[in-house]
C-alpha cells in the first residue's frame, strides 16, 4: 500500500475493521483507490460507537414493554378534522395567510431506497398509472403550485412555498437530473432545494462493518431523521433564514395524498403556539402495524405495535376509540426556531434504531452470497425521534381516506400500499369530490352508479376519476366545472377542461 495508506491502515486496525482490506492484493489500482477513497471519508470510531449505543438501545427495547409508561395524547392538544369541524376554517385562513408571507416552506423526505418496492430509480419518479401518468414528484410540485396560488389570491401578494428535497447519495443525480427535465414541473427552479443525507455501513452483529463485493462496502441512508445531520451540514437553515422561513412542513415521497403544506394543519399548529406538531389517522384495528403517538414518562414520542402488549393496544377510551389511536404518517410540522436547535443541539442526543435486514455481502473467498436469513444491521434514525425536545407538542388528526396512502410494495395479491391502492385511493377521493361539488356519474344506459361501488361480479373497482392538482388542490372550485352535470366513469379533469375518456383508452 502506498503511504498516505498506512494511516489508513493503523484507523482500521485501531477500530478493530482491518478485514475491510482483506482483498487489497486482488484489487485493480482503481479499486484500491476507490475503497481508500471511501474509507478515509468514515469516522471509525464515531460508527463503531453508533452500533455500541444502538446495539445496547435494541436490546433494552426487546426486554421491557412500554406499556406501564404510556400516556394517550390529551384531548387539548388534540385537532380533530372530523371533531373540531367548526375550527377548520379559521385554521385554514391562518395556514394560508403565513403561506402568502412566504413564512411556509415543505420538506420532502425523499432518501429512502425503496427496497420493497424493488424499482432501481427514486420512489418519486413512479407513475402508479393514473390516467394522466403523473409521477409522485408531479402530483406533489402541481400541489404546491396550486396552493401557491390560492394563497396568492387569496391575499393579492406574490408568495413562494420553498421545497426542500432531502436526497441520499444514491437518489440525487437521478432525482435533480428528473426534475430538470420536466422543467420544474412549472415551479421556479431557485425555489427547489435538494441537499443529501448521509450514508452509513452496514454492520454484522459483532460491530464488523459488511463488505458488498471485495472492493465496496455495503452503505445505506443513515434513516429519514438523518434529515436533522444533513440540515445542519448542508446550509440548509441558513437558506431557510435567508428566505424569511418561518415554519417547515415535512413529509414523504411515498404517500400520494399527501397535502403539501397543508394549510388547515399549517394554520391549527400556529394558532396552538406549537413549535412541533404530528398529523396523524386513527388507529382502529388494535393490532394494525402502525407505531401510536403518545406520550411516554411525560415525553411525547412515536411507540410502535411491536413496543406494546396487545392488552395495551386494545385499550378503549370512555367514547369507545383505541386509548392508543393516533397513528403516526411522518407528517410533521415545525417552527423555525425548533429545528434551530434540533440541529444545533439535540441531533448528537439521537440514537439510531436497530433494522435487521438480510445484506448481500462477500465471504472469505471473495464470493457474493444473497443470504435469505438476516445477517446483519442497517442504522437508522428517525424523524420523529425528536418529538421529546418540543415545548409546545401538538397532534392533528386527519381522516386517512382523505390524506393517506402509500406505496410501500409491488403489486402483488394480498400485498398492502401498492401501485394499485395508492391509484385507487387517488382516484376515490377525487370521484367523492365530483359528488361532493354536484357532480353524477352515470352507466352506459343513462343510469346513477352508486356512489359506493358494488362488489357485484367482484368488480369493487373504483369509479377511474382524475382531478389535476392544477385546478383543485383539497376539493375546492369543482363547481363550476361539475355541478349537475353527468358523466361517464373515466372522468379527467385538467386546466384544460373537463374529458370523458373514452372506456380502457387509458
Ligand atoms: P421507508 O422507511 O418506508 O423506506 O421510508 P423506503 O426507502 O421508502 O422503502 P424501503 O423500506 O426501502 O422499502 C419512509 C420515508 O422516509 C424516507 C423515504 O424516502 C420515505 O419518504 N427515507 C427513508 C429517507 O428520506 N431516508 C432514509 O434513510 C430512509
Amino acid at each position: 500500500m502506498e503511504s498516505n495508506a498506512s494511516g489508513l491502515v493503523q484507523r482500521l486496525a485501531a477500530a478493530g475493521q482491518s478485514h475491510l482490506l482483506q482483498f487489497w492484493e486482488e484489487l485493480s489500482p482503481e479499486e484500491q483507490a476507490q475503497l481508500t477513497l471511501d474509507l478515509q471519508g468514515m469516522d471509525l470510531q464515531e460508527i463503531n460507537g453508533f452500533f455500541e449505543r444502538a446495539m445496547k438501545m435494541s436490546s433494552g427495547i426487546k426486554q421491557e414493554k412500554m406499556d406501564a409508561r404510556m400516556e394517550a395524547v390529551p384531548r387539548e392538544v388534540l385537532g380533530s378534522v372530523t371533531r373540531d369541524r367548526d375550527s377548520l376554517k379559521d385554521w385554514e385562513l391562518q395556514g394560508l395567510q403565513c403561506i402568502s408571507g412566504s413564512k411556509v416552506a415543505v420538506l420532502l423526505l425523499a432518501g429512502g431506497q425503496g427496497t420493497r418496492l424493488g424499482v432501481s430509480y427514486p420512489k418519486g419518479m413512479y407513475d402508479v398509472g393514473l390516467p394522466s401518468h403523473k409521477t409522485l414528484f408531479q402530483i406533489q410540485a402541481e400541489r404546491i403550485l396550486k396552493l401557491q396560488q390560492l394563497a396568492e389570491q387569496k391575499h393579492n401578494v406574490k408568495c413562494c412555498i420553498p421545497w426542500y428535497i432531502m436526497t441520499s447519495g444514491r437518489t440525487m443525480g437521478s432525482t435533480k437530473d428528473y426534475f430538470s427535465r420536466h422543467h420544474y414541473f412549472g415551479l421556479d427552479k431557485n425555489n427547489i432545494i435538494f441537499f443529501q443525507q448521509g450514508m452509513l455501513p452496514a454492520m454484522d452483529y459483532s460491530g464488523k462493518i459488511i463488505l458488498e463485493s471485495r472492493a465496496k462496502l455495503s452503505m445505506a441512508p443513515d434513516g429519514n431523521g438523518g434529515l436533522y445531520r444533513a440540515l445542519g451540514n448542508q446550509g440548509i437553515m441558513e437558506d431557510m433564514e435567508r428566505r424569511g422561513i418561518e415554519f417547515i412542513h415535512v413529509y414523504c415521497v411515498d404517500n400520494i395524498l399527501v397535502k403539501v403544506a397543508d394549510p388547515s394543519f399549517i394554520g391549527f399548529c400556529v394558532k396552538k403556539g406549537a413549535d412541533c406538531g404530528a398529523k396523524v389517522v386513527e388507529k382502529t384495528n388494535p393490532t394494525e402495524a402502525v407505531g401510536v403517538v403518545c406520550k411516554v414518562d411525560g415525553l411525547y414520542q412515536v411507540v410502535e405495535y411491536s413496543e406494546i402488549t396487545l392488552a395495551t393496544a386494545e385499550k378503549r377510551s370512555d367514547d369507545g376509540r383505541l386509548m392508543f389511536n393516533s397513528g403516526n404518517v411522518a407528517n410533521h410540522f415545525f417552527s423555525f426556531s425548533f429545528l434551530r436547535d434540533v440541529v444545533q443541539k439535540y441531533e448528537p442526543q439521537l440514537q439510531h434504531h436497530v433494522a435487521q435486514k438480510k445484506i448481500p455481502y462477500v465471504d472469505g473467498k471473495g464470493q457474493q452470497i444473497k443470504p435469505d436469513k438476516p445477517n446483519g444491521i442497517k442504522m437508522e434514525k428517525f424523524v420523529f425521534d425528536i418529538f421529546q425536545f418540543a415545548r409546545t407538542f401538538v397532534v392533528y388528526e386527519v381522516l386517512r381516506e382523505d390524506e393517506f396512502s402509500p406505496l410501500k410494495n409491488a403489486d402483488s395479491q394480498d400485498a398492502k400500499d401498492t401501485p394499485t391502492t395508492a391509484r385507487h385511493a387517488l382516484m376515490s377521493l377525487h370521484h367523492r369530490w365530483v359528488l361532493n361539488a354536484g357532480g353524477h356519474f352515470i352507466d352506459e344506459n343513462g343510469r346513477h352508479v352508486p356512489a359506493i361501488p358494488s362488489l357485484k361480479d367482484g368488480t369493487d373497482l373504483p369509479i377511474k376519476c382524475e382531478i389535476s392538482p392544477l385546478v383543485s388542490y383539497g376539493g375546492e372550485g369543482l363547481e363550476d366545472l361539475v355541478k349537475g352535470r353527468e358523466f361517464q366513469p373515466n372522468l379527467m379533469i385538467d386546466q384544460s377542461g373537463v374529458h370523458e375518456l373514452v372506456k380502457n383508452g387509458v
